[in-house]
């Protein structure tokens, strides 16, 4: 195996500098590990826009709640490592967490509105921890790009406000989520599945799209919106955290067809919380 694991900034620093004193562009993909297919199609866009694509792996401990699975979410750097090689990345930043929060560290990343509901009022502090570290990880590398999935689509929307607000001269891009042949998004968290639970599993999707296509025909959104929460509590989800349509942008109210929209769910499979959108007639390419 090639590929380099820089564990210090000041090691990630180094490295970059040579890549730019080569005249070379870097992206970087930050990750918290566990790679499935929708974190290596990143690293393709990544390795098809930059000349050098730098990967992070960092489990953020500041965007998990107290309760949540920090301590057995899935961690396998060695696989990780390997697949990144298969790859052709060019370096992993894997610090530990002394690395990135260091002794006193005292600040936080808020980005206001679009972090307070929907993921942000299940999860509180989730948006400042991710928004934290995401700054921290661009201020560290400024590569040229930094590439996110569609997957955690809030999280994106987050990320390009924070980027916008604090000048960050980075360029955001987003990769569509990447699904199973039966629809359900891959994630990290599919792992906790069990077989049964795993059968289930798509019907968010499906229950999604369901949405969209009544919103794209002209349709009541409210009703449309309770009829999937119904759907998945009939089909076996343990609960609905909820099932909206946001304007695709901003994600306020929607105002569709005149602007883009998208519909975002978060539910419950026995004790595995997934979390999904699509697009309302999304365009060739992307999410469906
Ligand atoms: O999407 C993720 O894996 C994480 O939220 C991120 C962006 C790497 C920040 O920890």
């Amino acid at each position: 195996m090639t590929l380099p694991i820089l564990r210090t900034t000041e090691d990630l620093r180094a490295r970059i500098r040579e890549w730019r004193c080569a005249g070379e562009s870097v992206g970087l993909v930050p990750t918290m590990g566990a790679l499935h297919e929708g974190h290596l199609s990143l690293v393709r866009l990544c390795g098809a826009t930059t000349a050098r694509t730098c990967v992070t792996i960092f489990v953020n401990p500041k965007q998990f709640a107290p309760g949540e699975d920090l301590e057995r979410y899935p961690r396998d750097e060695a696989a990780d490592a390997r697949l990144l090689d298969a790859e052709g990345a060019d370096a992993l930043y894997a610090p530990d967490v002394g690395d990135v929060y260091g002794p006193g560290f005292a600040t936080r990343v808020a980005v206001g509105a679009v972090g307070d509901d929907l993921e942000g009022a299940f999860r509180p502090g989730f948006f400042e921890g991710i928004a934290t570290v995401v700054t921290k990880l661009l201020m560290k590398a400024l590569p040229d790009t930094a590439f996110f999935g569609e997957k955690d689509y809030q999280q994106l929307v987050v990320i390009r406000r924070l980027v916008a607000d604090l000048d960050i001269p980075v360029a955001i891009e987003a990769a569509p989520t990447v699904r199973e042949a039966d629809g359900l998004a891959a994630a990290s968290r599919n792992a906790y599945l069990t077989p049964a639970e795993r059968e289930r599993a798509p019907r968010l999707f499906r229950a999604m799209v369901s949405v969209a296509q009544t919103v794209d025909a002209g349709g009541e959104v409210d009703a449309a919106c309770a009829d999937a929460r119904r759907t998945l509590l009939d089909s076996g989800f343990a609960s609905v955290d909820y099932v909206a349509v946001r304007d695709a942008e901003t994600l306020g109210p929607p105002a569709y067809p005149a602007r883009t929209a998208r519909v975002l769910a978060a539910a419950r499979l026995g004790t595995t919380r997934l979390i999904d959108n699509v697009a309302v007639a999304p365009e060739p390419g992307h999410d469906s």
